[in-house]
Order: C-alpha cells, then sequence, then structure tokens
C-alpha cells in the first residue's frame, strides 16, 4: 500500500514550496493528505494544495463536515509520517509547549505517528534564544528536525533560516519511511523514553566522497561578435542531478554552459561557453569516478569565427556559414585512459527513442543511457519522461519531475557502484 504523508503547512513566504513537495511526494506514488494553518492560508490556497494532493485540505478544527467524516486523531493515525513544512517560528513554539489551539496543533498533539519540522523563518527569528530553546526541546522529545539552509531572505536579509529544497525535504521524508518498522513503534512523545534524532550520516552512502562530474546546459558557438550557434537546454536536469549527488555526499563538479541557474549547495561548479571549453573543462576535472554527461552540446560549430558582424550581401545566395563538428566530450570519454568507472550519457530523441539510444550508447562507449523524448516540452520544461538503456536492457520510468529523475538516477548509480 501507498505509504501516507500528513503534510501542515503552517504559515510563511516559503509555504508556496509546500506545493512543490506535494508534487514530488505524488511522483513518488506518496499519499499527500494536506493541514494549512489559518496564517499558512495568507500564503497558498486550499485549491493549489488540494489539486495537488487529490484530497480535501483541511484548516478549521471545528469544521463539522470534517469532524463527521474524519475526527482529528483519524486524520494523524492515517499517516505514516507527520511533516510541517514550512514550520514556522510559532508552529514550533506551539508543538514545544503542547498547545492545541487549532487543527493542525491539535493534530500534533494528539499523535502517535513520527513527526519531521522543517522550520524555515528569518534568520534573526531561526538565532533567537527562544526558538533556539523550542527547538531543543523537540529534538528532546523526538520530533526530528530539519536545519534550514543558509541564504538570502525574503525579506532582504542573508543567513540561516531558508525552507531547504522541497528535494531535500523528499530525501529525508522517504530516509524516514523507509525506516519501516521503527516508525510504527509507539512514539517517544508517548512513552518515557526520549531519543535525539541528528541529521542523517550519510557516511555509509555510496557515493558519499566519490567525485560526480556533471555537463549541463547548452554551448553556444560564435559565428561573429554578435550571433551564436546555441540549443534550447535550460541545464535544470544537469543542476537537479549536481545537486541531488551533492545531497548524498560526493564530491561534485558541474561543468555547466551558459545558464542562469543557482549553483546547488555543495557543488563547484565550472562555468563554459562553448563546446570546445567545456571538454577542456571536464579533461580538467578528471579522475572521476562517475561521469554524468546531460549538455546538450551543439554538435557543430562556425568554421572561422568572425572577429567583425557579418553583413549580407543582398545577392540573395546562401550564407557563408561553414560549420565544424564539435569534439564528442561523452565519446572522448568513453575511450579515456581515466574513463570513468561509471560514464552516463543523456540522449535527446524526437523518434525511435530506445533503438537510437541503444546505437548511442554503443557508439560513445557509454555505460548508460539516459533517453528522453523531446518532441514534446522537455527542453526547458519542468519534467521528463525517460527510459535508461543499459547493458541489461531497458527500464522505463513514469513521467516525473526533473528532481525526482535526478534523485533516482542517483540511487541507480550508488546501487551501481556499491562494491566498485
Ligand atoms: N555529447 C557530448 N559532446 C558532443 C555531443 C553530445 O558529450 N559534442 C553528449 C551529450 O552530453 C549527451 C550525449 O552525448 O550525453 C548524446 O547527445 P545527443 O545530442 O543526443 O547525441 P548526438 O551525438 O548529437 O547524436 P545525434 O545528433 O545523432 O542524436
Amino acid at each position: 500500500m501507498a505509504q501516507r504523508v500528513l503534510l501542515i503547512v503552517s504559515g510563511g513566504i516559503a509555504a508556496y514550496k509546500a506545493l512543490e513537495l506535494v508534487r514530488l511526494l505524488r511522483g513518488r506514488d506518496i499519499a499527500v493528505r494536506a493541514v494549512m494553518t489559518e496564517a499558512a492560508g495568507q500564503f497558498v490556497t486550499p485549491l493549489s494544495l488540494g489539486v495537488l494532493t487529490e484530497d480535501h485540505v483541511y484548516g478549521a478544527l471545528f469544521d463539522l463536515k470534517d469532524e463527521r467524516e474524519i475526527g482529528h486523531i483519524q486524520l494523524s493515525r492515517d499517516a505514516d509520517l507527520i511533516v510541517v513544512a514550512p514550520a514556522s517560528a510559532d508552529i514550533l513554539a506551539k508543538m514545544a509547549a503542547g498547545i492545541a489551539d487549532d487543527l493542525a496543533t491539535t493534530l500534533l498533539l494528539a499523535t502517535d505517528k513520527p513527526v519531521l519540522a522543517v522550520p524555515a523563518m528569518n534568520v534573526r527569528m531561526w538565532h533567537h534564544k527562544a526558538t533556539q530553546r523550542n527547538l531543543a526541546q523537540l529534538r528532546e522529545d523526538g520530533i526530528h528536525v530539519m536545519e534550514p539552509a543558509v541564504g538570502a531572505m525574503a525579506c532582504n536579509e542573508w543567513g540561516k533560516g531558508r525552507l531547504p529544497e522541497p528535494v531535500g525535504i523528499l530525501a529525508e521524508i522517504e530516509r524516514l519511511l523507509a525506516e519501516g518498522p521503527g516508525a510504527a513503534e509507539p512514539h517517544p512523545l508517548l512513552t518515557d523514553t526520549t531519543r535525539t534524532i541528528n541529521a542523517p550520516d550519510l557516511s555509509e552512502h555510496n557515493l558519499f566522497g566519490r567525485h560526480v562530474l556533471v555537463t549541463a546546459g547548452p554551448t553556444h558557438e560564435p559565428i561573429d561578435p554578435v550571433r551564436y550557434i546555441a540549443n534550447r537546454s535550460s541545464g535544470r536536469q544537469g543542476f537537479a542531478i549536481a545537486a541531488a549527488a551533492a545531497r548524498v555526499g560526493a564530491r561534485v563538479t558541474l561543468v555547466a554552459g551558459p545558464v542562469t541557474l543557482p549553483t546547488p549547495p555543495g557543488v563547484t561548479r565550472v562555468d563554459v561557453e562553448t563546446a570546445r571549453e567545456m571538454a577542456a573543462a571536464v579533461e580538467q576535472a578528471l579522475p572521476a569516478d562517475v561521469a554524468i554527461m546531460v549538455a546538450a552540446v551543439a554538435d557543430w560549430r562556425a568554421t572561422d569565427e568572425a572577429a567583425q558582424k557579418l553583413k549580407k550581401d543582398g545577392s540573395g545566395k546562401p550564407a557563408p556559414l561553414a560549420l565544424t563538428e564539435n569534439p564528442d566530450i561523452l565519446a572522448t570519454l568513453g575511450q579515456h585512459p581515466q574513463r570513468p568507472t561509471l560514464l552516463i550519457g543523456f540522449a535527446a530523441e524526437t523518434e525511435t527513442i530506445i533503438d537510437h539510444a541503444q546505437a548511442k550508447r554503443a557508439r560513445k562507449g557509454a555505460d548508460w543511457i539516459v533517453a528522453n523524448d523531446v518532441s514534446g516540452n522537455v527542453m526547458g520544461g519542468d519534467s521528463n519522461a525517460i527510459h535508461l538503456v543499459t547493458a541489461d536492457g531497458t527500464e522505463t520510468w513514469p513521467d516525473m519531475p526533473k528532481t525526482a529523475v535526478a534523485m533516482r538516477l542517483i540511487e541507480r548509480i550508488a546501487d551501481a557502484l556499491a562494491g566498485r
């Protein structure tokens, strides 16, 4: 049976990220039922949460209709895990004090299920003694508390207190759900024993400390000072893969073509413009345990880059643009003396996807090809339906967000590297 999360959304600018979290959870076949605090309603609507959860969204404790259909105790009994995301300073304070003055806090006080709190607040609120005291109390009470991320705040300040990225929250939720029977044990709040749960220990993960090299984005091949050859790649899939690898403790080098995406935490980024620069940066980054070539490298460049802007001569003759093939970075790695242990290419195809991907795998000397159908809106879009082509055959994954593709791929890589 699908696992179930009861998601409590409290107030704060980060509440909108709860929507992305729900999408990710649903993409992993985890059922989500949402409860909103009154303050959360200032930031997201019950309608948007309800559409994504495909369920009623609960809000008021004394909503008789809800009470008749499902009591508040039942709401928490039905869940395998309760997640408070974002958890505001206010709801954390209430949880620490055992205050139950609305549906969300009543559920939290009545539950016997594991609880994960994902704090998000202004940096000063985070560092305030009261908040830190409440967090210490919650941890002692056995609540799992995620550390917030550091960065720019909506209020123009900088520091700790940002909601971690939804993919990171998803990973923590999956880790807690995977604890399985342990998670079903009586909640420590209802027993005499207390346990403190620290940040996840990643040292056991197969990718911990390994060097993962990722290319991402398009390349731009100059024609003259104002024009270049490019493609529609957004870089999102490659960045998501780099982020997922870093999150499990890998040492990640991300060679990025011209994109405006932020560098994921813990990732070393090398910005390049052209295919030849990308090839050089990849070479420079070796040796690597795993190389994942996600970039949509331009196959051709202008044979001679014009020093001045090219002018049309009005003769109607074909443009004087000669093209030369770019180096194939993936194929070069396939033959390289320092070939990575696991070499993975991507294949953007518009027809006979699997046949083309199998041929590409052999031609380029890759271990795996992640093939995607780009005849739709994949390039620049948020989701991706892919086929993983390996020596053992082809797996077809359902359409899922690029962040979920990244997580799944990283877990497959970690499995493949086990013992290698
Ligand atoms: N690739 C590369 N260097 C190139 C071209 C492609 O490293 N000069 C890599 C891409 O990063 C991707 C894989 O090769 O991992 C496949 O890219 P794709 O553009 O689909 O393949 P092509 O070699 O261009 O083949 P075709 O155009 O025939 O589909």
